[in-house]
């Protein structure tokens, strides 16, 4: 016998049970972006490769390290989505959805490919929802994007221990001055080769740094959120208003930089605190001038991507994830060949009134198969002999009280239905 295959390295299969919990956080987290308007968009799994290198940025590690690029037969160079972003706006613009109605919102779902280290809560194909609302800069958009993720995750799902930091990263007039300011601040730290690389090409993404040497050096850091010009200021106190006013709770986190470089004013992140180093189930923001660089009118947008791996860990972590009832509430059994006929059309007649079930196969004893039945959850089993058989019959068994019944087949799916 050969050996069997394995899921790549950094990958894993989304199977039942576990996939129950899995379409639950999608179905959630996409229940916001529907209920506000925000229509369903599905773009290729990948793009050509300067959509990331030009719409993500060269100096992020996502792009400079982390993607699965390959050229094709036809000698194109393409790479598998890393993030949803680029090729959602890729696809809007392309589909001429910036000239039709403004704000254009969409929401989006599927698998990400990063080639990161695999851990805990770190995979190398992972999935998000997300969101991305274009040809507005009004704050009150980007208050609407938080406050969907805070909906899904905290009122939706009832996750008790996300915490969603907010800030702004001030826009291509202040930030500039800002970077000087902290690229001189950072010159005069005692940082080692590769941070001190780091601080000249992405000096924000030191403040991020996580080392407690780094840290303690950052003490007196200048900080965006105060050398904001004017416009991103107002633009920030009246997004932070907004959010007082869906009641989202935030925490304002001057240091919060994102990985990937289009951010301007707005970002956020959604941090579980019960989840170890990969924390963030989601993050956000605002990213003005990114649809020009992707050849697009100067028209702003903003929008999040929620990570639904790291949401179903999350789930788990605060004990969420068991209380999904089982779909199949009714099993139905033939004992003897005499039955099979009834009992699959008693099975099909279930279904058809919006009933799950299930039915047994392979002609099992009795006693396998109401095994079965009890592993699938069910709330019935439905036994068929040839007794039941002669009476147009059927032993009904609830199989958490132990009680069953004679029911006449006519009446069946009637009496199972009002008894769910
Ligand atoms: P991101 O922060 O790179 O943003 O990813 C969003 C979420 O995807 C993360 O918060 C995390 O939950 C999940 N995620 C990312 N990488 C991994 C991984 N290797 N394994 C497991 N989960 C992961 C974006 O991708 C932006 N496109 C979001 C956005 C949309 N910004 C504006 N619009």
């Amino acid at each position: 016998m050969s050996d069997l295959f394995k899921a790549p390295k950094g990958t894993y299969d989304v199977i039942p049970p576990f996939s129950d919990l899995w379409l639950r956080v999608k179905e959630a987290l996409a229940t916001p972006p529907k209920l506000s308007g925000y229509g369903y968009i599905e773009t290729p799994m990948f793009e050509d490769t300067a959509l990331f290198v030009r719409g993500v940025g060269e100096s992020t590690d996502v792009v400079s390290k982390e993607m699965y690029t390959f050229e094709d037969k036809g000698g194109r160079s393409l790479t598998l989505r890393p993030e949803g972003t680029a090729g959602v706006l890729r696809a809007m613009l392309e589909n001429r959805l910036d000239r039709g109605a403004l704000p254009a919102k969409v929401w989006y779902t599927g698998p990400n490919f990063r080639y990161e280290q695999p851990q805990s809560g770190r995979y190398r194909q992972h999935t998000q929802v997300g969101v991305e609302a274009i040809g507005s800069s009004d704050p009150a958009l980007d208050a609407e994007v938080i406050w969907m993720a805070s909906y899904a995750q905290r009122e939706l799902l009832g996750l008790k221990k996300v915490r969603i930091l907010v800030n702004s990263l001030g826009c291509k007039s202040c930030r500039p001055n800002y970077r000087k300011l902290l690229i001189e601040f950072l010159a005069k730290l005692k940082l080692d080769e590769p941070t001190k690389a780091r601080a000249q090409l992405n000096p924000l993404r030191v403040l991020d740094d996580k080392r407690s040497e780094v840290q303690e050096q950052l003490v007196d850091a200048p900080l965006m959120p105060d050398h904001l010009c004017q416009e991103c200021r107002n633009h920030h106190e009246q997004v932070l208003n907004y959010l007082v006013d869906l009641k989202v709770n935030y925490e304002l986190a001057p240091r919060l930089v994102r990985g990937l470089d289009y951010y301007v004013r707005t970002t956020f992140e959604c941090l579980h605190d019960g989840l170890g180093a990969q924390s963030a189930i989601g993050g956000g923001g605002r990213y003005d001038g990114l649809i020009e660089t992707l050849g697009g009118p100067a028209i702003g947008g903003v929008g999040f991507g929620l990570g639904v791996d790291r949401t179903c860990l999350a789930l788990q972590a605060e004990k969420l994830d068991q209380n999904s009832e089982a779909l199949t509430k009714a099993y139905v059994i033939p004992i003897g060949e005499s039955a099979n006929q009834t009992a699959m059309q008693v099975t099909w007649q279930l279904r058809d009134q919006g009933i799950g079930t299930e039915l047994a196969f392979d002609g099992r004893s009795i006693k396998a198969a109401m095994k079965n039945a009890d592993r699938s959850g069910a709330k019935f089993a439905i036994i068929i002999g040839a007794d039941e058989l002669e009476k147009s019959s059927a032993v009904v068994k609830n199989l958490s009280s132990g009680d069953q019944e004679l029911i006449a087949l006519e009446l069946l799916a009637q009496h199972i239905a009002r008894n769910l």
